[in-house]
């Protein structure tokens, strides 16, 4: 019998939740499921949140955290992807209402697959996974609401962050001028590098006043933090100019007048990655993978085992990471 290593998330008799690794044995595949090898999975904010029993994220327990994975399948492939084709899992289930891939195996419906776009590998598909894909969501409603190099600075907070880096590295290579806030003023050198123009602390784009506007500085904006941020950054938002709304690592509260969408006529964009038609998905991809294609994706990634997950947990709660933690599964 074939046994395999999870990383599982349970809560205890006493309510405590406990995460540790275990080992399974790989039983026979559900019909109408595909066997995923997974090579690589990666953790974000959200699969944090999942790891430490947030009930708004892992909705079911015992699970296997984990929201994005890549690798091969190995049973159950069809013509359109066969058996050995690179795929990504990606579905709002996966790692919250199902077990997701901090799993060597991984049985999940066929259409939550898809093909990784070539040339992207699978750790440069796996580095960019939900972070990439959210960042360039971002960038593109900035476009699509006509955001344009000439509309002034483009703010990016928690810009250390998965969300954060890419959001500025796609920014840039829109042509757009970068304002990097972050709470690491000492990557301050790394993030230049990366395509911020300059660089500045999260209390420099947060203001504690209640004014309902506040001077009017950015030309859009890509927020991960939510909370006091997002408002004040709303409010000192140049007229007619976008701000996208992705997290909450800040706060999930939002206090404000209308005043900056009545007398500047600033528009808020809401960012889901997880609702997504799957042709818009594989669209944005593709994008990702061909004219968008970042340099030196790889770089950014952490590679951790799932022994080294617990630790890592904490890291990105305390709000410590830089870049995108990869956990290698193969
Ligand atoms: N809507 C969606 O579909 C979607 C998809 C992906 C992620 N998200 C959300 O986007 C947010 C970022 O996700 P992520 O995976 O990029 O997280 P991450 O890698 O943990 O990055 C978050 C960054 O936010 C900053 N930060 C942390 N705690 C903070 C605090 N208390 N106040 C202000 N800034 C703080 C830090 O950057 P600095 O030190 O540089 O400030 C941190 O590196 C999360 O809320 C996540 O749930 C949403």
């Amino acid at each position: 019998m074939i046994e395999y290593r999870v990383f599982l998330v349970e809560k205890t008799a006493d309510g405590t939740i406990q995460r540790s690794v275990r080992r399974r044995p790989l039983g026979k595949l559900a019909a109408g499921n595909v066997r995923v090898e997974v090579e690589f999975s990666a953790l974000n904010y959200k699969d944090a949140l999942a790891a430490t029993g947030n009930p708004g994220v892992a909705r079911t327990l015992p699970l296997v955290p984990g929201i994005d994975a890549v690798g091969r399948i190995i049973e159950g492939g069809d013509e359109a992807l066969p058996n050995g084709s690179l795929v990504m899992i990606a579905h709002p289930d996966f790692g919250t209402s199902r077990d997701g891939g901090y799993a060597r195996y991984t049985d999940v419906p066929r259409d939550w697959l898809f093909a990784v776009p070539t040339p992207l590998t699978s750790l440069e598909a796996i580095t960019l996974g939900t972070a990439g894909f959210t960042a360039a969501q971002c960038a593109e409603a900035l476009l699509k609401y006509g955001t344009q190099p000439d509309s002034g600075e483009i703010v990016v907070t928690g810009a250390t962050g998965g969300v954060g880096i890419f959001a500025v590295m796609y920014l840039r290579k829109l042509g757009f001028s970068v304002v990097a806030s972050t709470g690491k003023l000492e990557r301050t050198g790394e993030l230049e590098r990366l395509g911020a123009a300059r660089v500045v602390s999260r209390q420099e784009v947060s203001d504690d006043s209640p004014r309902p506007l506040l001077s009017a500085r950015w030309g859009g904006a890509v927020d991960t933090v939510g909370g006091k941020t997002l408002s004040s950054i709303l409010r000192s938002t140049k007229p007619h100019c976008t701000v996208t709304a992705c997290g909450l690592v800040g706060g999930n509260e939002l206090h404000l007048t209308v005043y900056p969408f009545i007398l500047r006529g600033i528009s808020l964009v809401g960012i889901d990655s997880a609702l997504i038609e799957p042709m818009v998905r594989r669209e944005l991809w593709a994008k990702m993978a061909g004219p968008w294609r970042l340099d030196n994706v790889e770089s950014l990634a952490t590679v951790i085992t799932l022994d080294e997950l617990t630790d890592a947990i904490q890291t990105i709660m305390r709000g410590q990471v830089f870049g995108r933690t990869v956990v290698r599964l193969l």
